[in-house]
């Protein structure tokens, strides 16, 4: 849990302290003597509307500004409009970013309205700066402008921004330190990202993310083990290690440490349930952490193992280190290793260059896998990438016809292997009523496909045997199992 007693210690009446994190803590504080007097202007509560777009990251960091905006006395609503909105933006596809757009001229009316009303972006898309540029000219009412690498500066940039009455916009080159000790609101309270590195070094020709999420650190083990114990303190009981590729935390360390080390002390603290983490690169994935996971009671059988493409040649050109036939045989070792694994992927339709051949191969590594879902994209040309500059852009019409075929694929082989738990008794944490039926609650099993079953709220955050009686295409309909869990029916 975040210690508010030692925020609530920091003296505002001076300067502000020059180390973080009592730095932002002094901000924090300021802030909210502002809010306070703004609410009384209004004379209603203050809300705030967090928009998040694009992964877990991002989820992550909107998590950490939800909790500042929080202490200042905004208010959550699910409205889109409200007196604090804040997008935490994507970049990584194009559609992404038109999405922002969109949504920025739609805010436009409501601002005029409302005096009171602050609109931020920060995130992945600020990094960009033609993307400022564009926000600079031609939507002068966002008050906010603030990257990835200073998140953790909201509300000293907010501040700043109430100080002068003018629009402020402050986007970093590069990341400075990691800063650690900073409030958080999880979205579920037994649940939530736990960040164990920041960055991608992988340069991956057709990826943004290492441009605006600059080069790869780790935290310190010790820092994320703090995290995770205090955590399980609060009620957590599952954690979804962070990183774009977890495979190579903690090789830039003064004291280097395998990622399969970091989950075997992970896996030591007392009370934690369930231990998830994304993404694996497959170049990286040793075969320490493959024993670790099959040795292991809490890390869950799935593993996300984006593949790309299935053609090697493709795959050389989109500089991701590995072939065809290495990524078929590290499924293999998986799946022989430990048997009720879960794979999922990542997989690009379209790159530069790619033939009907070579998209054929990429359908072969889908049927020869068996993944129980895929996350398919089409290509989306991101300036300043190398592949944005290669020859033989594939047209439109092609990549479309290409990317509903693989989706076809992806279903049918995904039908073939997901309901394979059928019949059987599982562990399901349980997350919700279900959106349709309320008699309904819907949780997830450890290889994260979804199960419905009867049970009320009360079990909301707890770990049920359940029986697995029907398989409905991507989800099981199941009953409880457990004596007591009956009971708390
Ligand atoms: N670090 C993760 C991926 C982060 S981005 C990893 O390496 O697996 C998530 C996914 O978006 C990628 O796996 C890729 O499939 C897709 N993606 C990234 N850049 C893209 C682009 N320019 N066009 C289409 N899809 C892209
Ligand atoms: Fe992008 Fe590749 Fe890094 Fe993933 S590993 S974030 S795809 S550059
Ligand atoms: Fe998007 Fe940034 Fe994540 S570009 S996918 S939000 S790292």
């Amino acid at each position: 849990m975040f210690d508010y007693k030692r925020l609530e210690a920091v003296d505002i009446q001076g300067e502000p302290p020059r180390y973080e994190p009592e730095r932002q803590y002094y901000y924090m504080k300021k802030c909210r003597e502002w809010a306070e007097q703004e609410e009384e202007r209004a004379g209603r509560p203050l809300t705030m509307s967090i928009q998040t777009l694009g992964c877990q990251m991002n989820a992550k960091d909107s998590e950490k500004m939800t909790a500042v905006l929080a202490y200042m006395g905004y208010q959550e609503t699910v409205e889109p409009v409200a007196d604090f909105v804040l997008y935490n933006t994507c970049t990584v596809r194009e559609n992404a970013n038109l999405k922002i757009y969109g949504r920025l001229g739609y805010l436009k009316n409501h601002k005029k309205k409302n005096p009171h009303m602050k609109i931020a972006l920060c995130g992945c898309m600020m990094q960009e700066k033609d993307e400022v540029e564009k926000i600079k000219r031609s939507y002068p009412f966002v008050d906010l402008v603030f990257g990835t690498h200073n998140i953790y500066k909201l509300a000293e940039i907010l501040y700043r921004q109430i100080q002068s009455g003018h629009r402020v916009v402050d986007v970093w080159d590069e990341p400075e330190e990691i800063v650690e000790d900073l409030p958080g609101k999880r979205k579920y309270p037994f649940r939530t990202g736990v960040n164990i590195m920041f960055g991608c070094n992988n340069f991956c020709s057709y990826c943004i993310v290492p441009y605006v999420r600059g080069r790869e650190r780790s935290r310190e083990p010790e820092d994320i083990i703090r995290e995770i114990s205090a955590l399980v303190a609060d009620g957590v009981v599952e954690v979804m290690l962070l990183g774009q590729n977890v495979n190579s935390y903690g090789k830039t360390l003064e004291q280097p440490i395998s990622f399969a080390e970091l989950l075997r002390q992970v896996e030591k603290v007392e009370g934690i349930r369930r231990i998830r983490f994304m993404t694996s690169h497959p170049k990286d994935l040793s075969d320490e952490l493959i024993a670790v996971m099959r040795d292991s009671k809490k890390i869950c059988p799935h593993l996300h193992l984006p593949l790309q493409s299935g053609r090697s040649s493709i795959l050389a050109q989109m500089n991701r280190r590995y072939t065809k036939e290495q990524y078929l045989n590290l499924a293999r070792k998986l799946k022989t290793e430990i048997p009720q694994i879960s794979l999922t992927t990542d997989i690009i339709v379209g790159f530069p260059g790619e033939t009907e051949e070579d998209f054929q191969e990429t359908m072969d590594v889908v049927g020869l896998v068996g993944f129980d879902t895929a996350f398919t994209f089409i290509y989306s040309k991101r300036t300043g990438t190398p592949a944005a500059a290669m020859k033989d852009q594939v047209p439109e019409d092609v990549v479309k016809e290409r990317f509903e075929r693989l989706l076809k694929k992806v279903q049918e082989t995904g039908a073939k292997v997901s309901g394979r738990q059928l019949h059987t008794v599982q562990e399901v944490l349980v997350e919700e009523v279900n959106d349709h039926d309320s008699r309904l609650m819907t949780g997830r099993l450890g290889n994260n496909t979804i199960v419905h079953f009867p049970g009320t709220e009360a079990l909301i955050g707890k770990i049920v045997r359940v029986s697995l009686d029907e398989f409905k295409g991507f989800y099981y309909l199941g009953k409880i199992k457990n004596k007591q869990d009956k009971e708390a029916r």
